[in-house]
């Protein structure tokens, strides 16, 4: 059966995203009240950008594992899985009764001063994730942005290599080319950053193994840094390829500069470790964040001694990776220690289970559309080296050989649909009480074949409305 493919990139679904809002506005009256407050007093009405998309974001009132209940009262299955750290599900009881332990026995709230438990949580990282030294911070942008600062400081150079689409939070120092949408992948991502900051960020392709090692022969001498994510948030969760990893690596060696992978995603999401831990290659630093605080507010930076201990009191041109009023705080460190305790406990079955569940859900949601005569494909199956886990998208291509390998084909209306992924599946799926981010997300521990059943519903109704009202 030949499939329809939405090859032209004019098609902008405007009568069925006319239709989803609608029905979308009914079924979510409530939120629609909510939202109109919450514009009066938070900035768009949220705290994240992240969090909103048209008309306006559902509210929330309760969330347990795989699911949340929202002003309406409908029970949703949901796959932002707070921004993907929450692999237990939300709220895990295992983490919880943790936290309310603590309170309960008077402690848990910042004292600003040192106990034994950062020091136990430091050395359960830095055994499960291979490194020398470890520091804590609050935010995986807080976490990128002191790497790249220990990176210039311990090099003593300026420029700050990322690939296009690349997010680490909105630390100035890797603020640019993330969003097409914003200028495209060569601009300055935000006002307010100096014209310097931004001119000592070179954007390369990712994947492109050929163009970064271009780029090292042009500039290799003044790079401090090459930082990217291991498989990438803003393509999909597209993992690097081998050689894209290897010629990071043998690159940023050969010229000085130091490697960085921000794993604030990848980060116990793929085994109980940095997927790099699976590529097989040592970053010189690396961020995490996300599940590395089990629901709570918890980054890291770790790596190398000899860089680490730039940001010491005693390194002589200091890096001022330094204070945070609530960097190690009690309560956060307790539930990421948690956590990652579980993890490193249950490796063997956590891991297996997610992926098993991911393919599942991958594999069930191409066959729903193909049922329906539909071109549509998921990201997340995987390469030679990560296995196909958690973490997927779905796209429509524009051409049956289409298969993106970085943001700059991933975001592309050209190459595929990116309006009705990023638009109307979202509303789509949200009619029959499935709740997916940039075209789906993440997989949690909770989910259950009743949870994907859900999906491959609600996927199928869209199908037929797509082919009604396309
Ligand atoms: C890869 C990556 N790095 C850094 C960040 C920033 O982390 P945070 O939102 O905790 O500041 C994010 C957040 O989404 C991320 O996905």
């Amino acid at each position: 059966m030949t499939l329809t493919i939405y090859s032209n990139p004019n098609h902008n679904h405007k009568r069925l995203l006319d239709a989803l809002r609608q029905d979308y506005e009914e079924k979510y009256s409530r939120s629609k009240t909510a939202h109109a407050a919450a514009q009066q007093v938070l900035v768009d009405g949220i705290s994240h950008g992240a969090r909103s998309f048209a008309p306006y974001p559902f509210r929330i009132t309760s969330a347990q594992g795989a699911h949340v209940v929202d002003l309406d009262g409908h029970q949703i299955v949901d796959f932002w899985q707070g921004h993907y750290a929450n692999i237990l599900g939300h709220n895990p009881p295992l983490v919880r009764d943790a936290l309310q332990a603590a309170l309960s026995q008077g402690s848990g709230l910042q004292t600003g001063i040192p106990d034994e438990a950062e020091t136990e949580f430091a050395q359960l990282l830095a055994q499960v994730l291979d490194v020398e030294r470890v520091r804590f911070t609050t935010a995986g942008t807080l976490a990128t942005m002191y790497a790249i600062m220990l990176a210039c400081g311990y090099t003593g150079r300026c420029l700050v290599v990322k690939v296009a689409g690349g997010w680490h939070g909105a630390n100035p120092m890797a603020l640019k080319g993330v969003d097409r949408s914003n200028g495209g992948f060569d601009a300055a991502e935000s006002a307010g950053v100096s014209a310097t900051v931004s001119e000592d960020i070179l954007v390369t392709r990712f994947n492109d193994a050929e163009g970064l090692r271009e780029l090292f022969a042009r500039k290799g001498e003044q790079i401090a840094c090459l930082i990217f994510e291991p498989c990438m948030g803003g393509a999909g969760f597209i993992p690097a390829t081998s050689e894209f990893m290897r010629a990071a690596r043998e690159l940023t060696a050969q010229y000085g500069a130091l490697l960085i992978l921000d794993e604030v995603i990848t980060g116990f999401r793929y085994c109980a470790s940095g997927v790099q831990r699976l590529y097989g290659v040592k970053p010189d630093l690396s961020t995490f964040g996300k599940i590395v605080g089990g629901g709570m507010p918890v980054s890291v930076v770790v790596g190398r001694a000899d860089v680490m201990d730039c940001s010491s009191s005693k390194a002589t041109n200091r890096v001022w990776f330094n204070g945070g009023t609530f960097s190690a705080h009690p309560l956060s460190l307790l539930a990421g220690q948690t956590m990652v305790e579980y993890l490193r406990d249950h490796e063997d079955e956590v891991y297996p289970a997610l992926a098993a569940k991911g393919e599942r859900l991958r594999k069930g949601i191409e066959q729903v559309f193909a049922d329906r005569g539909i071109l549509a494909r998921c990201t997340g199956h995987g390469n030679d080296v990560v296995v196909g886990g958690s973490l997927s998208s779905i796209y429509f291509p524009r051409q049956a050989d289409f298969y993106p390998q970085c943001a700059e084909d991933f975001t592309d209306p050209n190459l595929s649909d990116v309006i009705l992924r990023e638009r109307a599946l979202k509303l789509g799926l949200l009619l029959h009480n499935v709740n997916i981010v940039h075209g789906l997300g993440a997989v949690s521990t909770c989910h259950t074949d009743q949870d994907l059943d859900a999906v491959f519903e609600a996927c199928d109704a869209f199908a037929l409305r797509l082919l009604r009202e396309g």
